[in-house]
């Protein structure tokens, strides 16, 4: 069995609004047990033994961010970044959806290893439907005694508060979450200074993933030394994968990091659905890197979904979706919507990503219907370069990484659209004649099948 589960262990298992529900599944034991006997020093202490890493894509030691919070002057905040917009990922509302309780046990204990009085939920603008839900969960911990003041006679207080984002993928990053719950626009901030330092109105702030605090109630549970043994020895535990695009079975799965690519294809999606063989697969998200020709399949059997392996690949592990392509997708094609996904999101502080996003969108268009020049081909190597290099944020600095992937494994196949060809004959050129062709060859080959009422032959 590929799949291994301990955070959607009770999925489909309990009514997620029912607060008896979770604690007769073991819910908020782990929490009473160290909030009442134990030190919130020895819960980090258990949070590094375990080496669990942040699941928001970054991969940062959870244990040592909690850590470097504690050691720094009060107050303190704690936020829960639900705000997943990565195009692809749908891990995180799968958890708060099935089972948002064991989000907040795990936001209750941070808060409380990090000594912060003050918690935070932002959730993503799209998720508003889960906002009653989210607010009921937090009015029944109240009524319990596990939030608000004094929580079970221990003495130590903390208030959550629900934050609804308004739809802009960028305050994910956590520097423009912190901003836009400031109420500023939401523009990343300038790092160092770290959010465990100066985060929310200027106060040492941790910010976690839903995943990741998730995973808190667990170790709590079964202890640090435990939980290492799962996954890989490097980064131990397991990973919801969003499994997407040409798969039989799409949808969200967990298992054990370091788990055959192919397995979790073949077995947790149920296989390729398109025609066989897999093109391609980006990892991570939109911004997560393309293990291509020359990779796959040949070498399908090999790859270990673990940080390590994947960037020894040229990729990342990110937020963990896995997008599978079938043969017949076209690289222009998924570059362009990939690119519009970033034109339209780049907050639009610094040049380089404002105009980069938009000029490598506007060469994309141009190569998927007919009309590209080889400088546009050249002029996508030079912008995503430079992209990377001088944005000011990791979202201008990593939307490029897909299609930077894409031109390393398929040059040839983007160039014959300047020839007027899609070879996977799934881009728009393939559908509609060409507007205009350097040479006149492809666009009076289509003058003449519009003449007969055909499609031309490219
Ligand atoms: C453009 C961008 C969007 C992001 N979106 C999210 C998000 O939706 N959820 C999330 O947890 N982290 C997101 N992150 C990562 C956060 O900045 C931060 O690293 C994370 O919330 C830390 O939590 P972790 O240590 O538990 O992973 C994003 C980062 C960038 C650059
Ligand atoms: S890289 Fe993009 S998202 Fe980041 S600050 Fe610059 S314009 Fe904004």
């Amino acid at each position: 069995m590929v799949t291994r589960e301990l955070l959607l262990a009770r999925r489909g298992r309990i009514n997620p609004d029912s607060f008896a529900d979770y604690r007769a599944a073991g819910g908020y034991r782990a929490l009473e047990e160290w909030l009442t006997r134990r030190t919130p020093e020895a819960f980090i202490e258990e949070l590094k033994r375990s080496g669990l890493k942040g699941r928001g894509g970054a991969w940062f030691p959870t244990g040592l961010k909690l850590e470097m919070a504690r050691g720094s002057e009060s107050p303190r905040f704690m936020v829960c970044n639900a705000d997943e917009g990565e195009p692809g990922t749908c891990k995180d509302r799968v958890l708060l959806e099935e089972d948002p309780h064991s989000v907040l046990e795990g936001l209750i204990l941070a808060a409380w290893a990090v000594g912060s009085h003050r918690g935070i939920l932002y959730l993503r603008g799209e998720y508003a439907h889960l906002a009653p839900r989210l607010e009921h969960a937090l009015r029944q911990a109240e009524q319990a005694h596990l939030l608000g003041d004094d929580i079970l006679g221990t003495g130590y207080s903390l208030h959550v508060e629900l934050y609804l984002g308004a739809g802009a993928y960028v305050c994910g990053e956590e520097t423009a979450l912190l901003n836009s719950v400031e109420g500023l626009r939401g523009e990343p901030r300038l790092r160092p200074p770290y959010p465990t330092q100066r985060g929310l109105f200027g106060w040492p702030t941790v910010v976690n993933n839903v995943e990741t605090l998730a995973n808190l109630p667990v170790i709590a549970a079964y202890g640090g030394e435990w939980f290492r043994h799962i996954g890989h020895p490097d980064c131990p535990g397991t990973k919801l994968f969003s499994l997407v695009g040409d798969v039989k079975r799409p949808g969200v799965v967990e298992a054990p990091i370091g788990v055959s690519l192919e397995q979790l294809i073949e077995e947790a999606a149920g296989g390729v659905s398109g025609p066989w063989p897999v093109k391609w697969v980006q990892i991570g998200g939109a911004c997560g890197g393309v293990l291509g020709k020359g990779r796959l399949p040949i070498d399908w059997h090999g790859v270990t979904l673990d940080p390590q392996a994947l960037k020894a690949l040229g990729a990342g592990l990110g937020t963990g979706s896995v997008l599978v392509c079938d043969s017949t997708r076209c690289p222009v094609d998924v570059a362009r919507s990939l690119a519009r996904f970033f034109a339209r999101e780049s907050c639009g502080y610094c040049t380089p990503c404002r105009e980069g996003s938009l000029q490598i969108l506007r060469a994309l268009d141009r190569l998927a219907t007919g009309i590209g020049r080889r400088q546009d081909v050249d002029n996508l190597d030079v912008l995503t370069r430079v992209m990377q290099a001088a944005s000011r944020c990791a979202l201008g600095q990593s939307a490029p990484v897909g299609l930077r992937g894409l031109l390393t494994h398929f040059r040839d196949e983007i160039e014959a659209h300047l020839l007027g060809r899609c070879p996977s004959g799934s881009c728009p050129m393939a559908e509609k004649p060409a507007g205009r062709d350097r040479t006149g060859a492809v666009a009076a080959r289509h003058v003449a099948a519009a003449v007969r009422g055909g499609r031309a032959e490219t």
